[in-house]
């Protein structure tokens, strides 16, 4: 089976390649690189012993989009391509919404043009705004708080109308928690570009000294210790949850949260990684970070009953893993 993965050079794009390549299916990877680099369609390869097909491209150019419909046969998409930072959603919303909302047009009428119906979509737990944990697929999503959330609840829309208007479409839309780690390797992983706004690459860049103190969020949260509690997950356990998924994918449009149904606080998480590591992370309290919520997790009993999946990897592989991803790639 050939599988179109959008945004398959990224962070999670990447492990899920390799998953699918390991459970036996052909990868064509679409990615106009804008967030990733192209060496690590080589380190895939390089994983999997493998081979992978790559087009550098833009999912918002239909027509170049077009002729890899037209060079190959494809059996489903999974469309990861997209942008992702909360903050700068806020202060470009437009390119959010070009982006994210264009793309998942333009890719959904070519599945439509050439009769691909699997298709697996990268929603988020930010959809779940200020609902009380924890999260449940058919909680109503009022309160989404940033463009970046918001593209995602278009999308989801979208696809649902989609497939209300195709009965042939099958749809999983994917929730993701808060993913971490890395491949074992150590070859691929999570590499955002300048400050990292998210926990762990700040803990990593703090551990290696290229940043000096970490920055707690706020300590007085309704919380076991007063800081911010998350559904952290492996991304290993996220990629086999997309496996799951597509093997699964049932005519309409079906919704799973991808997280462990466990929450983390932060300095549960910087204790961790310090005990596995065996480094200090140098940390002060400072003010709560505008838009953050209490407590992020998930309620996992659907994914579990209709998927069979649940996430096996454990705080401490989420910590050594991201850190000997870190060493490794200086
Ligand atoms: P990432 O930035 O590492 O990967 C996204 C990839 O898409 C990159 O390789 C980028 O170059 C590519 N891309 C972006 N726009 C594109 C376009 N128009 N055409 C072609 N390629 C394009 O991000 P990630 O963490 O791997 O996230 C993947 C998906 O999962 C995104 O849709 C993101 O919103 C979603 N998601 C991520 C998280 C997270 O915390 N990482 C959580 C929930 C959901
Ligand atoms: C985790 C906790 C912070 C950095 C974001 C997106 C979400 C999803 C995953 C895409 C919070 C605290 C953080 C720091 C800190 N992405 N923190 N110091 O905000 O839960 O989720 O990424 O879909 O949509 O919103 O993740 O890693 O930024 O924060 O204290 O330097 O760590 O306050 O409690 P978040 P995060």
């Amino acid at each position: 089976m050939n599988i179109l993965v959008t945004g398959g050079a990224g962070f999670i794009g990447s492990h899920t390649c390799v998953t699918l390549l390991n459970a036996g299916y052909n990868v064509i990877i679409a990615d106009n690189l804008c967030n990733s680099k192209k060496d690590t369609i080589d380190k895939i390869k390089v994983i999997t012993n493998k081979d992978v097909i790559f087009y550098q491209v833009d999912i918002n150019q239909e027509k170049e989009v077009d002729e890899i419909f037209n060079n190959h046969i494809i059996d489903g998409v999974i469309h990861f391509a997209g942008f992702k930072a909360v903050g700068e959603s806020v202060k470009k919303p437009l390119d959010y919404y070009y982006n994210n909302v264009l793309s998942t047009i333009s890719i959904i009428k070519l599945c439509e043009k050439y009769g691909v119906d699997r298709f697996v979509f990268s929603s988020s737990a930010t959809v779940y705004g200020n609902n009380a944990v924890p999260f449940k697929e058919d909680m109503e999503l009022l309160s989404t708080t940033n463009p970046y959330g918001e593209t995602k609840v278009i999308s989801e829309r979208i696809l649902k109308d989609t497939s209300t208007a195709n009965q042939n479409f099958s749809v999983a839309i994917l929730r993701y928690f808060n993913p971490v780690g890395a491949h074992e390797s150590g070859l691929i992983g999570e590499s955002p570009n300048g400050v990292p706004n998210n926990l762990m690459p700040y803990i990593t860049q703090v551990a290696k000294r290229n940043l000096q103190v970490l920055k707690v969020f706020g300590n007085d949260y309704s919380t076991s210790d007063g800081t911010g509690v998350r559904d952290y997950i492996h991304v290993l356990d996220l990629a086999e949850g997309h496996v799951a998924a597509f093997e699964n994918l049932k005519k309409g449009v079906h919704i799973y949260n991808l997280g462990t149904g466990k929450g983390t606080s932060v300095l549960e998480l910087v204790e961790a990684f310090e005990r596995v590591n065996n480094i200090k992370i140098p940390l002060e309290i400072v003010d709560r970070r505008p838009g953050d919520i209490d407590s992020c997790y998930a309620d996992t009993s659907k994914v579990k009953s209709e998927l069979g999946w649940n996430a096996k990897r454990d705080i401490s592989s989420m910590c050594r893993d991201s850190w000997r991803f870190e060493t490794n790639n200086e």
